[in-house]
This record gives C-alpha cells, sequence and structure tokens, in this order.
C-alpha cells in the first residue's frame, strides 16, 4: 500500500481532488475533518468532545486523531493507494504516523501540496457549499450544484459547514500556518514533497495528482 499525504490550507482543494482522483485509480481516500463531522452528526462521545474544538477552529487533539488513523490503517490494508486528507496536521502527529506506518510495514510515499494563494482560498471557503447527508462539496460559483442547494450525488440539501463562518476561518488559517505548515519543510527536507498548482479546473488539478500518482 502506498500512503500519499494530501498537503495545503483550509479550502486548498484537498477533499475536492482527493475525491476525483479516488474514483479514476484504486485508491482510498481518508479525509479526517469528514470522519471527525460524521462523528459530531452522530454524537459520538468522540464527536460532541470534537466540536467545540471545531467550531473554533482550532485542531482536536492529537491522541484522538492518532486512533482513529490507527484503526484506518488496518481496515485499508488491502488498498493500492490511501490518499491521507487533513492528516497529519501537526509535527507531533506526523512523528506518531511514522510510527504507525512501520507497525503495518509501509511507509509515507508522496506528500503532494495543493499551492493556492489565500485570496482565492478566502474565496473557496466563503462560497463552500456541502451535503448534510453525503458530505459531497460544491461551491456556489466554481462547483455549483445542478439544481442550487441540492447534492447532485445524493438530493439531500445542501449545508454551510459549521467552521466556514469569516471568524471561524481566520482562526483556521492562523492554525494552518502556525501547526500544519511546518510540515511542508519537514517533509520537503525528506524530499518526499512534490507542488501541484491548485489554481485551475478541480479535474485540471486532479489530473495533475493522478499523473504524478501513476509516476
Ligand atoms: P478539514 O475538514 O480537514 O478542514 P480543512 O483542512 O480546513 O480543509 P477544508 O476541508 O476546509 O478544505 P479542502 O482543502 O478540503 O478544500 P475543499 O476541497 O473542500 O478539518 C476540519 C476540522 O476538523 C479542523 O479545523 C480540525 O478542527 C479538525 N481536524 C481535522 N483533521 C484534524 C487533524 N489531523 N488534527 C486535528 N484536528 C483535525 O474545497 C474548498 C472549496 O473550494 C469547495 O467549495 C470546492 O468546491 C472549491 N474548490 C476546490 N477545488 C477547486 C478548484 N480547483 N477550482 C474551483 N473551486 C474549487
Ligand atoms: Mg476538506
Amino acid at each position: 500500500m502506498k500512503i500519499v499525504i494530501l498537503l495545503g490550507a483550509p479550502g486548498a482543494g484537498k477533499g475536492t481532488v482527493a475525491a476525483r482522483v479516488a474514483t479514476g485509480i484504486s485508491a482510498r481516500h481518508i479525509s479526517t475533518g469528514a470522519m471527525l463531522r460524521d462523528a459530531v452528526a452522530k454524537g459520538t462521545p468522540a464527536g460532541t468532545a470534537a466540536k467545540t474544538f471545531m467550531d473554533k477552529g482550532e485542531l482536536v487533539p492529537d491522541n484522538v486523531l492518532v486512533d482513529m488513523v490507527d484503526e484506518l490503517l488496518a481496515a485499508a490494508a488491502s488498498e493500492d493507494i490511501l490518499l491521507l486528507d487533513g492528516f497529519p496536521r501537526t509535527l507531533n502527529q506526523a512523528r506518531s504516523l511514522e510510527t504507525l506506518v512501520a507497525r503495518h510495514n509501509v511507509a509515507v510515499d508522496l506528500v503532494v501540496y495543493l499551492d493556492v494563494p489565500e485570496s482565492v482560498i478566502m474565496e473557496r471557503l466563503c462560497g463552500r457549499r456541502v451535503c448534510s447527508c453525503c458530505g459531497a462539496v460544491f461551491h456556489i460559483t466554481t462547483l455549483p450544484p445542478k439544481q442550487e442547494g441540492i447534492c447532485d450525488l445524493c438530493g439531500s440539501e445542501l449545508i454551510i459547514r459549521d467552521d466556514d463562518k469569516p471568524e471561524t476561518i481566520h482562526n483556521r488559517l492562523l492554525v494552518y500556518e502556525k501547526l500544519t505548515a511546518p510540515l511542508v519543510a519537514m517533509y520537503n527536507a525528506e524530499n518526499k514533497l512534490v507542488h501541484v498548482n491548485g489554481v485551475g479546473t478541480a479535474d485540471d488539478v486532479a489530473e495533475s495528482v493522478a499523473a504524478i500518482l501513476k509516476r
């Protein structure tokens, strides 16, 4: 199993790209943010605890995420490629991931960094709409659904993510710069980092990432 990390700021398009790439090749997309939102929606104890952090744009404590990813690695042992979207996002999580993958006899092969300027990020986050049922991601202008407010995939209502309020977006970007951006330098020093231009149509960006994965 090949482990590929998708790195990028909030709104860079990690989820959008991963969903497209994972349907084109034999790969499994794992979004820790989506998993946490699912736990919140189900009202599990972990979800209830995570919500207080997520609503403020803060990171959920590392131990919750590390346990979650450990279970996923075990469950995904037969996959060709694992696309990690949203994990790791601290140096501590990156170190824990090294330990976890070694335990599962695999390694982090590649880290794809989506380069997107902050002005584009703000437009993307402010116009994002997500399906209240299946989590599919749309944008009111760049990736609109066929019918306004309705998910193309399952027909459910589209909503604004709780953490897409302007003040929460601001904090998420600060947290990203402080805690996650240092991973870019770390993976670059390990010769695992590949930069991809994240500006362009979602299909074009996904195609660039898929081409790198096929190399
Ligand atoms: P998470 O869900 O991972 O949020 P994030 O990192 O802030 O990233 P986003 O999902 O906001 O952006 P994205 O890059 O996926 O962009 P998207 O594809 O949606 O995490 C949420 C929270 O969970 C965190 O704040 C934290 O509290 C917690 N959490 C998660 N993981 C954690 C961890 N490891 N440790 C601790 N806490 C954790 O695209 C954005 C918009 O742009 C969409 O509207 C889309 O349609 C549009 N778009 C995308 N690509 C394009 C394109 N090429 N052209 C035009 N529009 C595009
Ligand atoms: Mg996402």
